[in-house]
């Protein structure tokens, strides 16, 4: 089988699921490790949806170097406009353009007859051709759409220079054969069809996303639209990690190095994004959940232990998580520790190795063991409190006091640059004391918690309590991250973190930047 282009829609499709949202910074960071997982094509946004769309794909267009960078249009003139400014710095830009097919979606959504779509179809794809001549064509809804109609937008699409054509299964609502005879029978049926690359984008409304992309492989799809986490609208999209792994676990059916993934990056770029959303995978998730790889009753175990391919088809270290424990400990050096870093991927600055190793020593004197997931966690919070706003509030000390027949009180000093400021509060147990005492403070707009967890790096009491935080305000999400062995300061300090983003957003607003 020839070789399947990974198509990732985190950014786009993922994101602009409800719970997703992500700022520039972190869609950058997504970018990143999209990259670094070898990805060929990175769906960066919907470049006209809002002025922050606009600015990350366009951003990332100029950042990522080694993979194509699309955004989406609808099949008008101004969305095909914005979608080029937006990518037309990118190493190898691509529009992606898509208008519906199906009868409900031309009557009732777009309005237009069927010829409509057509005549559209045809203006706006050699729109698109005017500015580059890597564009991708969507049919919306192609799985309820009618199979002669749909060949002959298909058709139009590729006579005016649709370079991909994807068959989107919009609603979930296909089955793997079904996929497969579609894009078998439009490959077929189109007379130009050799001149395009056929695409499949599953949705996973009825846990059939991973397979349907499979079918459509089979039919001779050689591009899988997907996302990190299989994030997306609704039930998701097709998860990267479990299609690619997939074809990697069955190289009889889908051939050898059928993609050119890195699979040892998915377990950072699954806990990136997941961490990033303010969520971690459900356990029995494949792939990247905790328990994908582990046996735990005695017949399995057995099994495993005579070997290990009585119950595992892959392993964990093919998708990089690292099964051998942490040698690292208080008496260990700076270069034993960057070396380290760099093993397990990650190459800092000699800043940040600095930030990143004085936090290491002062863990090890809390905590005995130091797993890699300690390090990885301190590795994200050093480089989020590195990017903190300048001028922004930071923690001086806190107190609590709680007990189970009392109101919880807390007391909160934040310095702002050299000024000190504090306040005491009530509340509703110790992190909303501390919290309201902040906000006494602070005074933030109105807002309201999207996402507020708190979550174990390690086993073990001692472990280091991972906050992270979502404000939502105007329409806007401002994230905070917390770290430490105490929960009530990992908490307070992703909450500043987060008032000192919303608060930096609202001086910009005001001041009209
Ligand atoms: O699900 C879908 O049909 C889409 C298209 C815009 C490609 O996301
Ligand atoms: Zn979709």
């Amino acid at each position: 089988m020839s070789r399947i282009k990974i198509f990732d829609t985190t950014l786009r499709d993922g994101e602009q699921s409800p719970g997703c949202s992500m700022n520039l910074k972190e869609k950058i960071e997504v970018a990143k490790c999209l990259e670094r997982l070898k990805v060929d094509v990175i769906e960066a946004g919907f470049a006209i949806s809002s002025p922050g769309d606009f600015e990350s794909v366009s951003t990332i267009a100029s950042t990522v170097k080694d993979c194509t960078i699309a955004s989406l249009a609808r099949a008008t003139a101004k969305d095909i406009d914005c979608a080029w400014d937006a990518v037309k710095h990118a190493a190898d830009p691509r529009i992606h353009l898509f208008i519906a097919t199906s009868p409900l979606h031309m009557e009732y959504k777009l309005r237009m007859s069927p010829d409509q779509v057509l005549q559209r179809t045809e203006e706006m794809v050699k729109r698109a051709k005017g500015y580059v001549s890597n564009i991708e064509f969507s049919a919306e809804d192609a799985t309820r759409s009618d199979v002669d109609f749909l060949c002959r937008v298909v058709d139009i699409a590729i006579r005016c220079g649709a370079t991909v054509i994807n068959l989107p299964d919009t609603v979930g609502y296909t089955t793997p054969d079904e996929m497969r005879q579609l894009i078998a029978t439009v490959m077929e049926r189109v007379p130009g069809s050799d001149k395009a690359e056929f695409s499949v984008h599953c949705h996973n409304d009825l846990g059939m996303a991973v397979a349907n992309s499979l079918g459509g492989v089979m039919g001779g799809a050689r591009q899988i639209e997907c996302t990190i986490n299989g994030l997306g609208e609704r039930a998701g999209n097709t998860s990267l990690e479990e299609v690619v792994m997939a074809m990697r676990t069955r190289p009889d059916i889908f051939g050898e190095e059928t993609t050119r993934i890195d699979t040892t990056q998915i377990a950072r770029a699954s806990r990136t994004v997941y961490s990033i959303i303010g969520q971690t995978a459900p356990l029995n998730k494949p792939i990247v959940g905790r328990n994908a790889f582990l046996h735990e009753s005695g017949i399995h175990q057995h099994g495993v232990l005579a070997n290990k391919k009585t119950y595992e088809i892959l392993t964990p270290e093919a998708v990089g998580i690292r099964t051998a424990n942490l040698v690292l400990g208080k008496h260990s050096g700076r270069h034993a520790f960057a070396d380290h870093l760099q093993s397990m991927g990650y190459e800092l600055t000699d800043e940040e190795l600095t930030r990143v190793f004085e936090e290491f020593k002062a863990l090890c004197d809390k905590k005995k063991d130091v797993s890699d997931r300690d390090i990885e966690a301190l590795v994200t919070h050093s480089t989020t409190v590195a990017e903190q706003e300048v001028g922004g509030y930071h923690l001086d000390w806190f107190a609590v006091q709680t007990t189970n027949f009392t109101t919880a009180t807390s007391t909160v000093s934040l310095k702002k640059g050299e000024e000190r400021f504090e306040a005491v509060s009530l509340g509703d147990g110790p992190i909303d004391a501390a919290f309201q005492a902040i906000d006494n403070i602070v005074k933030p707009i109105p807002h309201t918690f999207d996402v507020f967890r708190i979550d174990s790096t390690s086993e073990g009491k001692d472990t280091l309590g991972d906050v992270r935080i979502k404000l939502q305000a105007e329409g806007r999400t401002f994230s905070g991250h917390g770290l430490s062995t105490d929960i009530f300061e990992a908490s307070i300090v992703a909450y500043i973190q987060a008032l000192n983003r919303l608060g930096a957003w609202v001086e910009k607003q005001n001041s009209g930047e």
